[in-house]
C-alpha cells in the first residue's frame, strides 16, 4: 500500500514536470489537440500562435507599417499579452482587453507571419513562453517550441495534414465566426503562410530531429489526443 502510494505521488510529480511541445504548419489541428491533451493530463496549455496574433493585432491597430521593424520592436517591448485558461477556453488579453475573437480575423492571419519574423518580437515572446514553462506541467503549441523555446521538451510532436483538409478545417472555424471564405483562397493563404513561416531567418517552422510526426489528415481529434496522451504516459512510466 505504502509503495503504491509512493508510486502515485512519483507519477504525479513527473506529470507536473512534463513539457510537451506540439509544432506544425498552419491549421494542422495543433491548438484543438493541444488544449485537449492538456485537459486530459491536467497540464497548462499555451497557444503561442495566439501570442503572435495578439502582437499583430496591436501592430494593425497602431497603424504601423508592417515593414517598420524598429517601431514594431519598440511596440513589442511595451505590450502586455496574457493568456487565461478556463475550463474549455483560452482567453487572450492584449493590454488587458479581451481580443480572443479579434486575433482570429483574416486581417490578422494575413499579417502575422511578417510580424512574427521580427527578431525583437520573437525575443519578447520566447522569453515569456519560457517563463510560463519553467516549472513544467505544460503543453505549448507553435512553430518553434521543440526547436528553440524548449529544445529539451520531454515529448515533441510535429503535426502535419493535407493542405486541402487544413483549408476545410479553417473554413469551418471561420464560418463559426461568421466569415465565409472560398476554399481555394484558403489553400493559397495556408501555403503562403507556411512558406513564410518556414523560410524566415529566425526560428523557422521546422521539425525537431527528435519530434514524432503525427499526420492528422485522416484522424479524428479524439485519436490525435489519445496518441499524444499515450506517449506522454509512456514517458512518465519510464522515469
Ligand atoms: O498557430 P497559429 O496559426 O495561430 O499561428 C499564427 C502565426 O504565428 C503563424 O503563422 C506563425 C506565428 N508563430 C510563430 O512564428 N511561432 C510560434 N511559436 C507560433 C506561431
Amino acid at each position: 500500500m505504502y509503495i503504491y502510494l509512493l508510486e502515485i505521488l512519483k507519477y504525479q510529480q513527473n506529470l507536473k514536470n512534463l513539457v510537451i511541445a506540439i509544432d506544425g504548419p498552419a491549421a494542422s489541428g495543433k491548438s484543438t489537440t493541444s488544449k485537449l491533451v492538456a485537459k486530459d493530463l491536467g497540464l497548462l496549455y499555451v497557444d503561442t500562435g495566439a501570442m503572435y496574433r495578439a502582437m499583430t493585432l496591436k501592430v494593425l491597430q497602431s497603424k504601423i507599417y508592417i515593414e517598420s521593424e524598429e517601431e514594431i520592436s519598440h511596440l513589442a517591448q511595451n505590450t502586455n499579452i496574457r493568456l487565461e485558461q478556463n475550463e474549455d477556453q483560452v482567453k487572450v488579453f492584449l493590454d488587458n482587453k479581451d481580443v480572443s475573437k479579434a486575433i482570429r480575423s483574416q486581417a490578422v492571419t494575413k499579417a502575422v507571419s511578417a510580424v512574427s519574423s521580427i527578431k525583437k518580437v520573437r525575443e519578447v515572446m520566447v522569453r515569456e513562453q519560457r517563463r510560463m514553462g519553467e516549472r513544467g506541467g505544460i503543453v505549448l503549441d507553435g512553430r518553434d517550441i521543440g526547436t528553440i523555446v524548449f529544445p529539451d521538451a520531454d515529448l515533441k510532436i510535429f503535426m502535419i495534414a493535407d493542405v486541402k483538409e487544413r483549408a476545410r478545417r479553417r473554413q469551418k472555424d471561420l464560418e463559426i465566426e461568421g466569415e465565409n471564405v472560398d476554399i481555394e483562397r484558403l489553400v493559397e493563404e495556408i501555403i503562403e503562410r507556411d512558406r513564410k513561416d518556414s523560410k524566415r531567418n529566425i526560428s523557422p517552422l521546422c521539425k525537431a530531429d527528435d519530434a514524432i510526426i503525427l499526420d492528422t489528415s485522416n484522424l479524428r481529434i479524439t485519436d490525435q489526443v489519445e496518441f499524444i496522451v499515450k506517449k506522454a504516459k509512456e514517458i512518465i512510466a519510464k522515469r
